[in-house]
């Protein structure tokens, strides 16, 4: 609908511009995964079809493109989330130093599974591929920050924090 269209903004392509610039001319659909996490943020945290559709046009791409990204990574969500994402690595090296335990804690506390979101709208629990931070696992990635040899109650004192 045109207020989601609305959200492609001059600021937002401006944006997408940048990492554009990065690449040859004829590559720009290199950007298309800063692209997707650009309008992402712009629309709390998930993607609609439009704004999905707004970055093919503006990458020249075909829009089933655009949407095969947004669905083989673990980053992008197609959903309306929560104002806080919680992304639990769950690749081999977190899982077998405690990712698990960090997931059931999370889930026990706040009453939410994988994928759901607190029914106060202010936490999205997810399950993600491996963060690149193996050497420090358990790794948890709260909304767009890194944190590394997590505990639960460290876990605990990140969420707290979080307004
Ligand atoms: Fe978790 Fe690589 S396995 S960061």
């Amino acid at each position: 609908d045109r207020d989601k269209a609305s959200l492609f903004t001059p600021e937002i392509r401006a944006e997408i511009e940048t990492w554009i610039a990065k690449y040859p001319t004829e590559w720009k659909q290199s950007a298309v995964m800063p692209a997707l996490t650009i309008v992402q943020e712009a629309n709390g945290g998930w993607l609609t079809r439009e704004l999905m559709d707004d970055v093919a046009a503006y990458l020249d791409m075909p829009e089933v493109s655009v949407y095969e990204v947004a669905t083989f990574y673990g980053m992008y969500d197609l959903e309306p989330q929560g104002r806080h994402k919680v992304c639990v690595c769950n690749s081999i090296s977190c899982m077998l130093l405690g990712s698990e335990e960090l997931i059931e804690h999370v889930e026990q506390k706040y009453g939410v599974r994988v994928g759901e979101t607190t029914p106060d709208g202010r936490l999205t629990l997810k399950e993600v591929e491996c963060l690149g931070a193996c050497r420090h696992a358990p790794a948890v990635l709260v909304d767009q920050t890194y944190h590394e040899n997590l505990s639960p109650q460290a876990l605990d004192r990140l969420i707290d924090e979080l307004e």
